[in-house]
């Protein structure tokens, strides 16, 4: 029968010898395991085929490395599966890859991604789903190596490129390039690309790009930024993107290890806050907000924003903007608002950014306030950082993987990177995410500097206002024909979180 079946009986035989445990536990076990057999055995009689892919896929995508630390996900019989799996894992030495599946290929889509790190890994997840409904092949995403960045990172520098083939090959073929006679062809300049229209559901591509796919052979999308709607997807698609998003995209071992590294020493002196602190030149020329710049400040950022034309917002005026609640924090209202937040000021904090604009100027009232500031350039010697240096998402990366483990994530602003690190510690079990109301924080903060509020005014309406901003189960935000308003999918992908208090299988 079903695969389930010959790794219930392996947990059997291996209920008796587990080390460690008390008989009790493992009683508790062994009556969970005949609940959760009896379970699997419903549902598998009549979904025999789609369990043992499914099994085998999560298996092999929820790795020994990940399983502790990942909540299942899905649907109810990979929770099964997974927990079993689980439970049996030290008895299988090697990874079970999934089947491939097995479809009649229409076509390759190859893709162009565009933008920083974090987007560029959305549109990877994107693409996949689309690839998938398409029954097509997909080639191994290229990243975008001139946006400001200009980070020259291929694929396979910042993720674990074998992993993502393997672990998707039961939803989608992916290769790491075209065949031979298709590649030559677009070598030679003739391949058909375009970028496809943004937010568009999958009925798009099923009706317009997959015959053109099927009329060329070879499709490039060369932008990939929100081009398909966070909303009213079939759930199946929807699924596929969190486990691309969740499991298939792993970064690189060595990026991993040095993560670790700095996760390591981090903890070694408890716990820590990750403050996501976009305070950074292209993002104050890009987004104009200069409060508490100097004049000089100012005149730079203005002409490093009309020095690049696809910056199209040249004129804003940054007090009216950062009225508006769209302005990154500063590090002053920053420290103002962690402190308003009682955040203990002995808490290490470590700032997950490029260079801070004004530097250590600017930086001076948080470092007052929390003395325990670190960046990874001070726990980690250069040596480690060398071969980061030039690469951005490398860099990116490992500020990604810090700022997933921490204690608390606070991002100052909500850029892509705040908001997939957001989703992912839903994901993770709906660890503590403080998503600051900007809008609300610089009025309190100019009452609370020009003396209207007191301090502990202050500090309660700031406590107040943000105490269901703190990452918990939510909505998402859907505002038909606005997409761009709504609630980026990956920051909250609630298709794929499970509720806490919702726990089928653990009613033993
Ligand atoms: C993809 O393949 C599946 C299974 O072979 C088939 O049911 C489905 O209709 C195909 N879809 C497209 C768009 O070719
Ligand atoms: C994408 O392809 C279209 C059509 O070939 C082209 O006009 C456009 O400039 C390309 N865009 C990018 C970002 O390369
Ligand atoms: C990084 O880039 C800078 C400036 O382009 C260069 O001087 C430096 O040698 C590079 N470092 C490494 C490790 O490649
Ligand atoms: C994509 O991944 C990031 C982190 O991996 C996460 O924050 C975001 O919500 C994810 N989106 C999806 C597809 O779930
Ligand atoms: C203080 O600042 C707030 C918010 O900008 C403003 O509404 C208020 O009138 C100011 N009060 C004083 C006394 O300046």
């Amino acid at each position: 029968m079903c695969k389930i079946e010959k790794k219930v009986e392996r947990k059997r035989e291996m209920g008796g010898i587990l080390k460690g445990e008390s008989r009790g536990g493992v009683e508790k076990q062994l009556k969970g395991s005949k609940m959760k057999l009896w379970m699997i055995r419903a549902t598998t009689s009549v979904l025999l085929w789609t369990c043992i892919v499914q099994l085998t896929a999560i298996g092999d995508t929820w790795g020994p490395r990940v399983l502790n630390v990942w909540p299942p996900c899905f649907n109810r019989e990979s929770d099964a599966a997974s927990s079993l799996v689980h439970d049996t894992l030290p008895s299988i030495p090697q990874r079970v890859l999934p089947p491939k599946r097995v479809y009649k290929n229409n076509g390759y889509l190859m893709v162009s991604c565009n933008g920083g790190l974090n987007q560029m890994r959305a549109a990877i997840c994107d693409m996949v789903a689309i690839a998938r409904y398409l029954n097509v092949t997909l080639i191994v995403p290229e990243l975008d190596k001139s946006s400001f960045w200009a980070d020259p990172s291929e694929f396979k520098d910042i993720f674990d490129v074998e992993h993502f083939i393997t672990s998707l090959r039961d939803e989608v073929r992916i290769l790491k390039e075209l065949p031979p006679r298709l590649k030559r062809r677009v070598e030679l300049g003739r391949v058909y690309s375009m970028p496809p229209i943004s937010w568009s559901d999958i009925s798009y591509y099923h009706n317009q790009i997959l015959p053109l796919i099927q009329k060329y052979k070879v499709v490039q999308l060369n932008r990939t930024d929100s081009r398909l709607a966070n909303n009213g997807q079939p759930l199946e698609i929807q699924k596929l993107r969190c486990r691309v998003n969740f499991s298939a995209l792993r970064f690189t071992s060595q990026i991993e290890e040095l993560g670790k590294r700095v996760i390591r020493l981090l903890r070694q002196n408890g716990p820590f806050l990750v403050l996501h602190l976009r305070y950074e030149m292209d993002m104050l020329a890009f987004s104009g907000c200069t409060q508490g710049c100097n004049e000089e400040e100012v005149e730079e950022l203005t002409r490093m924003r009309y020095a690049y034309p696809w910056w199209k917002e040249k004129i804003i005026n940054s007090d009216l903007k950062r009225k508006d609640g769209l302005c990154p924090l500063t590090p002053e209202e920053t420290a103002l608002t962690l402190r308003a937040l009682d955040i203990d000021p002995s808490m290490q904090i470590y700032i997950a950014a490029g260079e801070i604009y004004g530097g250590e100027r600017r930086m001076a009232s948080l470092a007052t306030a929390f003395p325990n500031l670190v960046r990874k350039e001070t726990l980690l010697g250069a040596s480690d950082l060398r071969f980061f240096q030039n690469h951005s998402s490398q860099m990116a990366a490992l500020d990604y993987l810090v700022s997933l483990e921490s204690d608390i994530f606070v991002p100052t602003y909500d850029g892509n990177m705040a908001k997939v690190v957001e989703g992912h510690r839903r994901f993770l079990g709906f660890k503590k995410t403080v998503l600051l109301d900007r809008r609300l924080l610089v009025d309190l903060i100019d009452q609370y500097t020009n003396g209207s509020l007191s301090w502990d005014e202050f500090s309660a309406a700031v406590k107040e206002s943000h105490s269901d901003r703190m990452g918990g189960p939510v909505n998402r935000l859907v505002i038909p024909d606005r997409p761009k308003e709504e609630d980026y999918f990956y920051s909250n992908p609630e298709e794929c979180l499970q509720i806490p208090s919702i726990d089928l299988l653990s009613s033993t």
